[in-house]
């Protein structure tokens, strides 16, 4: 065999097979670009080699052949198919021809977008749709009535009076974008295989065996010509056909146009060209016919294609190219996204290298593997899309993807919660990619407070250096923030400083550094708002506040205990513990607390933490399959305790008074040493946390309980919130008017008439330094 005929060889048995999946099972295995540049190559040594061209090639036939369980149907009129053209010198070739064919000195062309769906000829009769059948080889198709009957815009009857005794139309089915987006959403949400492209979906959908189906998709149909009139007079153009398809009732697109010369068509080619991502639907090119139907019958067809019209391509908007690596991105919040990187390739008009893939799922149901070859996709604006592997094409040394366990920028563990389909960095307050939004979380207005210290400057602190990590932030100094500012302003194009703009901003640098220093001492519940864990706002924080008093309980609670407190459900429980178990944010607390940040408002554990933590409750939080709360509350009565229960022997476990299927579950859950390992360390934290908690009846020895206090005027150091939350942990109330009733006013600067009214009454009177004596020492 000579190379020549080798390669045709090889080429016919390739398009063959793509053809069969494409036309036949609804399951291209190649993009279109990649079948058409096949389709040329072969055409192209045809040409060279008249002597290989077999009747059996590909080139000498219209499309794949008809699928079992639809009845045949044979055109009358057969549907051909069109000659592509790529580049600007195709049309100025195309219409010379036609000129010199046709021996004019300029041809009208009536213009229109290709669309990227399926052909369909429909026949009438007496105004009836009675027989609608798909292009199949061209000459003989499939007949898909039932299916067709349920695409909304196809006339079931024609509209008018002048009716048509015979009317065979041709046209394209096809899917909307925005019909075709919905779709696969409820593919996704039904957990069924979602469809690569509006064109697929249509394909699929008017190839349903049950027409039922196809009616639960949204198809449409638009007409592109006229293959047969009976009964009325013939128009005399291309462009008089449609309009009158129009009157009948069919959808003809507004994108049609009639122009003259190869000018004309290049301009229309640009102009849909500009529009080509706006539309309703996907098209891959626009087609050109001559208009006047006396011209077209002159030219007439070669083998496979009218010589009277060509299709014009626009670049693809599907390309393969090599899947190198899948690598890991990670976003301000922390969201892990898997990014497919990828051998540059030119699609839908630019070089894409990257994809996003949204996250781990997303790979496994689309079976992405490293090293694949795939399809990328990118329709007009839209991002770029993965949209499958070429699964013929894959060898054998193709990886999978695996999600690392440790972040990519600050090497914090990941966590994925149960129920999510997004990984997440847990290191929030260290990690690189989360800094800023991290800090300026942290400096907000309901967290730490800073005022005065927007985002622009977080940003530019971080990116000039002066912070990277939280705890930078106290120890910034005014030299630093002048500097920041003048280099922030100096890249963001903002004039040089005037000596009047320079003492503005010495003031500015000022006030950020007191604002920055005020910050440092906040109600426990905020600080830990403000830390930005997943899941925990401000309610949550005052949850642990209230329950466990300070930071350092809160820090080192096991998972149990956050579960057994109100409002924290397993999620948030599991968030904590993850938050707080993550060596680096362990370091930034360590860091806030050395640089003097406190609470202001810790207080002892709560009283009421006895009833919470009781064994049973415990038990029940560890989460042991079929430990429910009442077998939990069995097993307590036995144990006696956390410790007692680990240092179970084997022999006494099973003489446990429990169902069986409770045992095995117990024994199973004891068997794994880091279990064991978790209730000693739970039972050693419950009781330092209760040693700490004062016993409940011993809640009237707190040292101002049933005290009511009221609050007025400004104090020296603490603000209305922190004064509060001081008194109502030492056990007393605030009230917010003065009466007989009242124990203590406190005032500070311009108090008003509420100290007068004290007075009158003669109600002991209190500055923040009595307040601060009596909390300690108790009224
Ligand atoms: S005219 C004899 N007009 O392109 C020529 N075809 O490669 C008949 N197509 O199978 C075709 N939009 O599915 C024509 N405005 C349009 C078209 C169009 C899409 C498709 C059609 C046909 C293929 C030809």
């Amino acid at each position: 065999m000579t190379r020549p005929e080798q390669r045709a060889f090889e080429l016919r048995e390739q398009l063959e097979r793509y053809a069969y999946a494409y036309y036949v099972l609804d399951a291209p295995e190649v993009p279109d670009a990649e079948y058409d540049r096949l389709f040329g190559e072969l055409e192209a040594i045809e040409r060279e080699h008249p002597e290989l061209l077999a009747p059996d090639s590909p080139t000498q036939r219209v499309g794949g052949a008809p699928r079992e369980g639809f009845v045949q149907v044979t055109h009358k009129v057969p549907m051909l198919s069109l000659g592509n053209a790529f580049t600007d010198e195709d049309i100025v070739a195309f219409d010379r021809r036609c000129r010199e064919t046709l021996d004019v000195a300029s041809v009208e062309y009536a213009t229109e977008p290709k669309f990227d769906g399926l052909a369909i000829s429909l026949h009438y009769e007496n105004g009836y749709f009675v027989q609608g059948a798909t292009r199949g080889d061209g000459f003989t198709g499939e007949d898909v009535t039932a299916n067709l009957r349920t695409v909304g815009n196809i006339p079931l009857r024609l509209r008018g009076k002048d009716l048509p005794s015979v009317l065979e139309v041709r046209g394209e089915v096809l899917m909307l974008r925005r019909d075709f987006n919905a779709l696969n959403e409820r593919q996704l949400a039904a957990g069924e295989k979602l469809f690569v492209n509006p064109r697929n979906a249509a394909a699929g959908s008017l190839r349903q065996l049950d027409p039922r189906m196809t009616a639960k998709r949204p198809l449409r149909f638009f007409a592109y010509s006229l293959a047969q009139v009976d009964g009325v007079p013939m128009p005399a153009t291309h462009s008089e056909s449609l309009a009158m398809l129009a009157t009948w009732g069919f959808s003809v697109t507004d994108l049609r146009a009639v122009v003259r010369g190869a000018d004309g068509l290049l301009g229309y080619y640009r102009e849909v060209g500009e529009r080509r991502a706006l539309l309703p639907f996907d098209i891959d090119g626009v087609v050109y016919k001559v208009n006047a139907l006396a011209q077209q019958a002159e030219l007439g067809f070669v083998s496979r294609a009218p010589r009277f019209a060509v299709a014009h391509k626009y670049p693809a908007q599907e390309e393969m190219t090599e899947l190198l690596d899948i690598e890991v991105q990670v976003g301000r919040t922390g969201a892990i996204t898997p990014v497919a990187r990828l051998k540059p390739v030119f699609v839908g008009g630019v070089t894409v290298t990257n994809a996003t893939l949204h996250n781990e799922d997303e790979v496994r149901r689309k079976d992405l593997r490293i090293g694949d070859t795939v399809i990328v996709r990118r329709a007009g604006d839209v991002i770029p899309e993965v949209v499958a592997p070429v699964l013929e094409r894959r060898s054998a040394d193709v990886r999978t993807f695996v999600m690392p366990t440790q972040c990519p920028v600050c090497g914090s563990h990941i966590v994925r919660e149960e129920g999510e389909a997004v990984a997440r960095c847990s290191g929030g307050l260290v990690c690189g990619a989360q800094r800023k939004a991290a800090i300026i979380h942290f400096a907000g207005r309901r967290m730490m407070d800073i005022d005065g210290l927007g985002e622009r400057y977080i940003e530019s602190l971080v990116d000039f250096g002066y912070v990277n990590r939280i705890a930078d932030l106290y120890s910034l100094k005014l030299e630093d923030l002048l500097e920041m500012k003048r280099r922030a302003d100096e890249r963001d194009g903002i004039t040089p400083e005037t000596v009047q703009q320079g003492k503005i901003a010495t003031k500015w640098a000022e006030n950020i550094i007191d604002a920055i220093s005020a910050s440092k001492h906040p109600p426990l519940a905020r600080l830990l708002f403000a830390l930005g864990i997943r899941h925990v706002g401000e309610s949550t924080g005052k949850t642990l506040a209230d329950w466990l008093g300070s930071l350092e309980f809160v820090r080192r609670a096991p998972r149990a205990v956050f579960a057994v407190l109100p409002d924290i459900g397993g999620v948030v429980a599991e968030s904590l513990y993850e938050f707080f178990i993550e060596p680096n944010n362990e370091r930034v607390l360590d860091e806030l607390v050395r640089a003097g940040v406190s609470a202001s408002d810790e207080h002892a554990p709560s009283a009421k933490l006895a009833q919470r933590i009781a064994l049973p409750e415990l038990l029940a939080s560890l989460g042991i399959a079929k430990l429910t709360a009442t077998r939990a509350q069995q097993l307590a009565a036995q144990v006696k305790s956390l410790t007692a229960l680990a240092d179970l022997t084997p022999i006494e476990r099973a003489a446990l008074d429990l169902p069986a299927e409770v045992s095995t579950s117990l024994a199973e859950w004891l068997s794994h040493e880091q279990n064991i390992a978790q209730i000693k360390a739970l039972d050693r934290y419950c009781a330092t946390l209760l040693a700490a908690a004062p016993s409940q009846d011993s809640d009237a020895a707190l040292p101002l309980t049933d005290k009511t206090f009221v609050l007025t005027g400004t104090l020296p150091t603490l603000s209305r919130d922190e004064a509060t939350a001081l008194i109502e942990a030492a056990g007393g109330k605030v009230s917010g008017s003065v009466s007989k009733k009242t124990h203590y006013v406190v005032a500070g600067a311009e108090a008003g008439s509420k100290l007068e009214k004290a007075q009158q009454l003669g109600i002991t009177v209190l500055d923040e330094e009595g307040l601060r004596t009596l909390l300690t020492q108790g009224g």
